[in-house]
């Protein structure tokens, strides 16, 4: 199965805004029958003010206005359907946006309230309660923690956010929030999609007593130290049960989770039978273009699978990071090595994610005007980090300058740079050598593989540099070139290259499918 990401904002533009909406998607529907893909994983269209770009949502059970409506939704559901695709939405359980009723009777209710009991918030520490409950740090920087006003105008209590302050944690302790999740689960569902990806699946649960993080806890997301007890807490897993057993009242239906958690032992808790159907294994999306890292990281995610018994999934990029063009070198190196990888990972069983714009070869677009940068990140970090507008930059379709056919308006939500004519979509689908066309046959292929979900894979010995592996359930044999240096193809006929071969030769940021 192959699942291509959305980020709505990012994809096409129906309503002349110069913002991408549903319409926008239903519009460029044959952008993705032509692709092959068997669905989509639409990123946060839900009512949100967009300070995280829909990471924030102000009402879980409507559609915001800047996508469309709850109609439009159930179109897009439905034109999807004719074609044989499915659509996983984005649910977004650990926090809400400041602007969901539930913060703003949080805050009027004051302390002790059971509407605050929805949230996490605590008194300060120090004699006054200025210092924050814990040392815990925000994921977008600066700390974890925001001091509110009491009703009466005195400085009051904290409140929890792991991500922006715009984002409050919810308090998944408490039954109120368990059931409201409950209801948007059904609410969807019963509109006809197909399932959910779930953000921060590892961090819904909080600990009972908040404790400051020791001393040289290592903070960086994918590796999630152990002792950081903001992430993967025993608790989160009665969570993912409880939405396992509405989700299988859906035939069908299912859940992908995202789950920053790096020990392959924790990770597989989160693919048990009765918990999440998927998860998102980040070793591959993390891994540089060197052969062993990138066995490395196809060997851990492939033994989480084994533990679990589950479909393992891959991803080269997704909404929060470095595209992959960008990521292996930028220019003619990194594309070379990111059609390679393109190979690798659609040759691997299981579930492969592609986000929009990877099969036009897109780069990160590190030259956004710093005026215009969007993401948190950014002004939280004091201008230490860009954030990730560089990966979200609308998509282009058609034509030689902005907006390439993306939207009517002048202008984009983030400005598309100069120089994106040769990557359009138009353009790349008339020339059978680009990546776009690469993607397109490379799916064909893979769709015709028996396609079992067995994880495993054999691998050969090869060159230095290189590696050759087949899969265990038929498909192709395939090898990819890291080295610096061209190595002769093994035997067997050449069904796909993501690159020239050198006569009988594969150069380097080369790969090749063989049978
Ligand atoms: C993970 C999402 O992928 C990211 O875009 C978002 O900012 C955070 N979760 C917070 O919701």
């Amino acid at each position: 199965m192959v699942l291509y990401q959305i980020y709505p904002r990012s994809f096409a533009d129906a309503d002349g805004d110069g913002t991408g909406d549903l319409q926008g998607v239903i519009d460029r529907a044959g952008h993705l029958e032509r692709l092959g893909v068997d669905g989509v994983w639409l990123s946060p269209i839900m009512r949100s003010p967009g300070v995280d770009h829909g990471y924030d949502v102000s009402d879980p059970r409507d559609v915001d206005p800047l996508f469309g409506d709850v109609g439009t939704l159930r179109r897009l559901v439905e034109r999807l359907h004719a074609s044989g695709m499915v659509l996983i939405m984005d649910l977004v359980p650990n926090h809400t946006s400041i602007e969901h009723a539930w913060f703003a009777a949080a805050l009027a209710a004051g302390p002790g309230s059971p509407e605050r009991a929805r949230y996490i918030f605590r008194d300060g520490r120090g004699a006054d309660g200025s210092a924050p409950p814990t040392n815990w740090p925000s994921v977008f920087g600066g700390p974890a923690w925001t001091r509110v006003t009491e009703p009466d105008g005195s400085a009051g209590q904290w409140y929890l956010h792991l991500f922006a302050p715009e984002q409050p944690d919810l308090n998944w302790s408490n039954g109120e929030v368990a059931d409201d999740l409950e209801r948007t689960l059904r609410f969807w569902l019963d509109l006809g999609v197909d399932g959910f990806r779930i953000d921060v699946a590892h961090g819904l649960a909080k600990p009972e007593t908040l404790e400051d993080l020791p001393e040289g806890v290592e903070i960086a997301q994918l590796v999630v130290d152990e002792r950081d007890a903001r992430w993967d807490r025993p608790g989160v897993h009665d969570v993912h049960r409880r939405i396992r057993r509405v989700v299988d009242e859906y035939p069908g239906a299912a859940t992908f989770g995202e789950v920053w958690v790096g020990p392959v032992e924790r990770f597989a808790r989160y693919v048990r039978p009765d918990e999440l159907h998927f998860a998102f294994h980040f070793a591959l999306t993390g891994a540089p273009f060197e052969a062993a890292a990138i066995r490395d990281a196809v060997e851990s995610t492939l033994e989480a699978s084994r533990i679990a018994d589950s479909t393992p999934t891959w991803a080269l990029s997704n909404h929060d990071v470095v595209r992959e063009v960008t990521r292996y070198g930028n220019g003619a190196i990194g594309t070379a090595r990111a059609r390679a990888m393109l190979l690798v990972e659609l040759a691997l069983p299981g579930i492969a994610f592609v986000y929009n714009g990877a099969e036009l070869g897109l780069p990160s677009d590190f030259r956004v005007p710093r005026d215009r940068l969007t993401d948190p990140t950014w002004e939280r970090t004091g201008h230490a980090e860009l954030g990730r507008d560089h990966c979200r930059v609308p998509l282009p379709w058609a034509g030689s300058a902005p907006p390439y056919g993306f939207t009517t308006a002048e202008d984009t939500w983030l400005p598309q740079p100069r120089g994106w004519g040769r990557l359009t979509a138009r353009e790349q689908s008339v020339d059978p050598d680009s990546t776009l066309s690469l993607y397109r046959e490379a799916i064909r292929i893979r769709h015709s593989w028996p396609g079992t979900t067995v994880p495993a894979v054999t691998w050969l010995d090869t060159f230095d540099g290189c590696l050759l592996f087949c899969r265990e359930d038929g498909g192709v044999l395939c090898m990819i070139n890291t080295s610096r240096h061209a190595v002769p193809v093994p035997d067997g006929d050449v069904v796909l290259a993501s690159g020239p071969l050198d006569g009988t030769r594969l150069p380097p940021d080369t790969a090749v499918w063989l049978q």
